[in-house]
């Protein structure tokens, strides 16, 4: 059952670990952590068995959104460390077998990268046109853009008398892509930090770096149709991929934001041409309700579904995806799809599953592995995220919405739900830092550790583990197709997965009541085995008529 893969390949059987380094671990009391409290907890993620750490930016930043605001590609921000300490996390991390993936934010800087400083105190400098100035049109801002954060997507430079694009916070300046010194200068910081040995690259928003060149204003919408995919970023990938990513055999995973199926069977296309996978984040709108993300909502489990097998079976063959429920942007799944009560440990184990048995290289995000929860922070003061500061302040303050209804709101969409510290042991501040953590740790640290659960036989972590490992043995689960099996059943999310020589099926109950579902005829119970689950199976052989209790999942494999 050993798949043999070719090395250039290693990332199709790999499971990859995401560290927010603000959150993962503080090595002194600082409250913030940094790069040597990760070098410390190498051996923890060894045993867990990922292949490949995707590291979020570490760069220097003045840190208004986490580090996506970088002000020097070229040096490491001292609140994490120094390039001596990078140095140390990436051979340490060769030395135990894990790859290191970079986050690079090429779609904007910093308003305080030399490039932008530079641009602002003079229109004649040569930095003025690595970004996007427009001169004002009516007194007003050059469109209707909305920038990703709230508000408008221009800010206003009384000095030039010109505005600059940000579709992020107004202090992460959008650069100018037709510009190809810019382009240059992209290359050589990805080729800088591929040089030092770094294996792979996540490119932050990588699908909005085209705008078409006219900006108009946007009738139906914020703009995002005017820059998402836009007209030559195919052409700047395929150019980047040919200078560095080619040349240094780098693993490449590209953000794409509000993006189509189509264009992602291109980013990601086989031959390499252009990055090796894609995030997409379609199904995590399955709780924004008509696209509204800003709203309390449970989600649309048929849609869910519906969602899955659109890009299962569109990339099969074509393209290759990420395949995630949680990272630094995202609530807690088993808050947001599971129980994280009664069966935190169940639903944890369940949605696990239900993404690491499809096709494509599954993230883990820091925390995930033990089944952390949202905090269920109560007052705005709890919060530090730019995203959620900025539209509590739009919701309440301009557009009426009330305190409580906006805590609610808050409580179930902000970012800061995954930006807790990781919950290490039952020391105080979970035995993240020796100091006061820069954002609340969760009351529940005392039974949610990493140490428990590596004390834990029957724990997520050892759940994770062996889904990890399933990958590795199970070739259906890299190359096989996709069939939704149950697309209308209320409770069962149910899929098969079929290689020539392999069937496997995964069932996950995702409600609190039991559910039931028939296997299909063609498959073959007397040969078929149980892999994992997340209840005892071990009398049970395997049977037409399934019933799964509260949040259980079962992986049944056959060889045909
Ligand atoms: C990506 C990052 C997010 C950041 C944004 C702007 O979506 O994941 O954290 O705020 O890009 O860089």
């Amino acid at each position: 059952m050993t798949t043999k893969v070719n090395d250039a390949n290693w990332w199709k059987t790999a499971s990859i670990y995401q560290i927010y380094p603000k959150s993962f671990c503080d090595s002194g009391s600082k409250g913030t952590g940094d790069i040597q409290g990760i070098i410390s907890k190498l051996d923890y993620l060894k045993l867990l068995g990922i292949d490949a750490i995707w590291l979020t930016p570490v760069y220097q930043s003045p840190m208004i959104d986490n580090g996506y605001d970088i002000s020097d590609y070229y040096a490491i921000n001292p609140d994490f460390g120094s390039m001596e300490d990078f140095d140390q996390l990436l051979s340490e991390a060769h030395q135990r077998g894990i790859r290191i993936i970079m986050d690079i934010v090429v779609n904007h800087t910093s308003t305080e990268h030399h490039w932008f400083q530079s641009a602002l105190a003079d229109k004649n400098s040569p930095y003025r046109d690595y970004y996007i100035w427009k001169d004002p049109v009516d007194g007003q801002a050059p469109n209707n853009w909305q920038s990703k954060f709230g508000g408008s997507a221009w800010e206003f430079d009384g000095t030039s008398g010109q505005y600059f694009l940000h579709l992020f916070a107004k202090e992460q300046a959008d650069l100018n892509w037709e510009n190809p010194t810019v382009r240059a200068e992209v290359k050589e910081v990805i080729s800088y930090w591929a040089e030092k040995g770094v294996d792979g690259f996540r490119l932050d928003v990588i699908n909005l770096i085209s705008k078409q060149q006219d900006f108009p204003s946007d009738d139906i919408g914020d703009g995002r149709r005017f820059y998402t995919d836009g007209p030559r970023v195919h052409e700047y990938l395929q150019e980047i991929s040919e200078a560095v990513f080619q040349k240094y055999g780098s693993v490449t995973v590209g953000e794409m934001s509000s993006t189509t199926l189509e264009h992602c069977q291109q980013y990601s296309s086989l031959d390499n041409k252009e990055l090796s996978m894609v995030f997409n984040f379609h199904h995590l709108k399955a709780d924004y309700p008509n696209g509204e993300k800003w709203t309390k909502a449970p989600f649309d489990f048929l849609q869910l579904k519906q969602i899955f097998n659109h890009w299962q079976t569109g990339l099969n063959g074509k393209g290759w995806g990420a395949l995630f429920w949680c990272n630094h942007d995202q609530p807690r799944v088993v808050s947001r799809l599971g129980n994280d009560q009664q069966y935190r440990v169940e639903s944890a184990k369940m949605l696990g599953a239900s993404v690491h048995m499809m096709q494509g290289t599954p993230y883990i995000y820091q925390g995930e592995e033990i089944g952390m929860t949202n905090p269920g922070y109560t007052s705005i003061e709890q919060y530090r995220d730019v995203e959620s500061t900025n539209m509590y302040d739009i919701m309440v303050n301009q557009q009426g919405v009330s305190h409580d209804e906006m805590i609610a709101i808050l409580a179930q969409k902000s970012r800061d739900n995954s930006r807790t510290p990781m919950q290490w042991n039952s020391e105080v501040y979970a035995g993240f830092s020796k100091g006061q953590p820069w954002l609340e740790v969760a009351k529940n640290y005392p039974d949610i550790n990493a140490e428990k659960a590596v004390a834990d036989d029957d724990s997520v972590f050892y759940f994770y583990q062996q889904l990890i490992k399933l990958r590795k043995e199970i070739e259906v689960i890299t190359t096989g197709s996709y069939l939704d099996l149950y697309p209308q059943h209320d409770a069962i999310f149910g899929y098969q997965r079929k290689s020539e020589s392999q069937t496997l099926i995964c069932l996950n109950n995702y409600y609190g009541e039991e559910a039931e579902c028939v296997l299909p005829d063609e498959f073959d119970c007397d040969k078929a085995e149980y892999v994992l689950a997340n209840y005892d199976l071990q009398a049970d052989r395997v049977s037409q008529h399934q019933v799964l209790r509260p949040y259980e999942t079962r992986i049944l494999v056959l060889n045909n």
